[in-house]
Parts: C-alpha cells; sequence; structure tokens
C-alpha cells in the first residue's frame, strides 16, 4: 500500500529558514527511514537546492506561477524549481492564494515540468472545484484553524470526509491531503481513517524545541 504523506510546509517561519530549515530536514530524513512514512518539506524558495541536494526527502515550493520560460520578472518559474531538485509544488495555500485562472495556469505548468501538484482548497466547494484540474493532491485546510493548534481532524471532521467524497466525485484519481492544527499522532490517524493520504502542517514540527520528537509522535500510529 502506498505510504501517507506528511507534508511540512515551513511556511515565512524564522524557525523555518538557513541552519533550522536544515534541522527540521534532517529529522523528516530520519523519522521517515525509520518508520517508512512519506515525510516531504515545502521550505522557502531560497533552501529548495540545498535541502534537495543534502536530503532524500521529497522537496516541496511554496508557490509557482503558471508561466513559461521568458519574460516574467520576479515570478516563479516552475522549470527554475524542478532544476533546484523540487519533486513538486503547493499550489493556492491559504496565504498565497490565486485566482482560478491562475491555479489552473500554475497546475498545468506543474505537470509541463514534472512536479507533482497540491492545490490547496479552503472548503467543500473549492475543493471539487480543484479536483477537477485533475492536480496529484487536494489539501483542504479550513483558513480559520491554520496555525490555532485546534486540530481540524478534532473541530471539524465533517470538512475533511465532505471534501474526499467531494473530491472523488469529481476525480476518483486525485488524492486528499488536509491540514490545520495538525499536531499528534492521533490528529494524523483520525484524518486517514476519513479517507485522506496524509496530512499538510507547519507550527507544531516548525516551532517545536525537538521536532524530530513531534514527527516521530505524528506517525507513531501508522
Ligand atoms: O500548510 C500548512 C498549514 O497551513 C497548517 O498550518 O500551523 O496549522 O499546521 P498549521
Amino acid at each position: 500500500m502506498e505510504s501517507p504523506l506528511i507534508l511540512i510546509n515551513l511556511k515565512t517561519y524564522k524557525e523555518g529558514i538557513g541552519d533550522r530549515a536544515h534541522r527540521i530536514a534532517a529529522a523528516a530524513e530520519t523519522v521517515s527511514a525509520e518508520s517508512g512514512v512519506t515525510i516531504g518539506i515545502a521550505p522557502s524558495f531560497m533552501e529548495i537546492h540545498p535541502l534537495s541536494r543534502h536530503y532524500a526527502i521529497p522537496v516541496y515550493a511554496q508557490h509557482i506561477d503558471g508561466i513559461s520560460p521568458g519574460t516574467g520578472t520576479g515570478h516563479i518559474l516552475p522549470e527554475a524549481v524542478k532544476l533546484a531538485g523540487a519533486h513538486g509544488t503547493l499550489i493556492n495555500h491559504s496565504e498565497r492564494r490565486l485566482t482560478l485562472a491562475d491555479i489552473e495556469a500554475a497546475v498545468s505548468a506543474a505537470k509541463r515540468v514534472r512536479l507533482e501538484t497540491v492545490v490547496c482548497t479552503n472548503n467543500v466547494p473549492t475543493s471539487a472545484a480543484a479536483a477537477a484540474l485533475s492536480p496529484d493532491y487536494v489539501a483542504i485546510e479550513p483558513p480559520e484553524l491554520i496555525g490555532s493548534g485546534v486540530s481540524v481532524s478534532k473541530a471539524d471532521p465533517g470538512i475533511i470526509e465532505n471534501s474526499v467524497a467531494a473530491v472523488r466525485k469529481v476525480h476518483d484519481g486525485v488524492k486528499v491531503l488536509t491540514g490545520a492544527g495538525i499536531q499528534s499522532g492521533e490528529c494524523v490517524k483520525i484524518a486517514l481513517d476519513l479517507g485522506t493520504h496524509g496530512v499538510l502542517l507547519a507550527s507544531s514540527v516548525v516551532k517545536a524545541d525537538d521536532p524530530e520528537k513531534v514527527l516521530r509522535e505524528l506517525v507513531s500510529l501508522l
């Protein structure tokens, strides 16, 4: 059976840049090797290349623009992200929202360069709309719970269940992740039991004094 995915978004936390990004990536690599669970990391753009070179875990961009090589000053070129070593990319994170047209362009561009796509959504209808674009994953994250320390798995299991059903109805091959407040093995297990393929999380790992300890707890019930 395919391993679940635990994807750590380092956001722009000061605890997730430079040496601290390396520390989290090293912890993820260790726990992934021990547990057999796939643990990915989405660092700042500056860290995509070094983390991809130093660690065996999959590295994701936090965003790409749906552009082609050429005149795109200041944009994030999918080809450059791929060449830097990224395995995939987040698209439309709640903290980096796009229009529907921009999401479609970004998904197409990611497919062009073979980057795995994780399209983030904020509710059930947007999850269904995202699934219609055939990304690899739709990641449902209720914005009000992001960074709150309150887990979506416990506070709003209905949104997970309904998103899984909505995505399946539109496109059976699209996998679902969930996120917001995920902090324990129990949160991860509930999410998987509700039909997801894994979780997207940030603060519980990035801000932890001991990220390896938290990661071990997160995979403990899998
Ligand atoms: O991308 C993950 C994220 O938005 C959830 O953040 O801190 O609630 O785990 P957090």
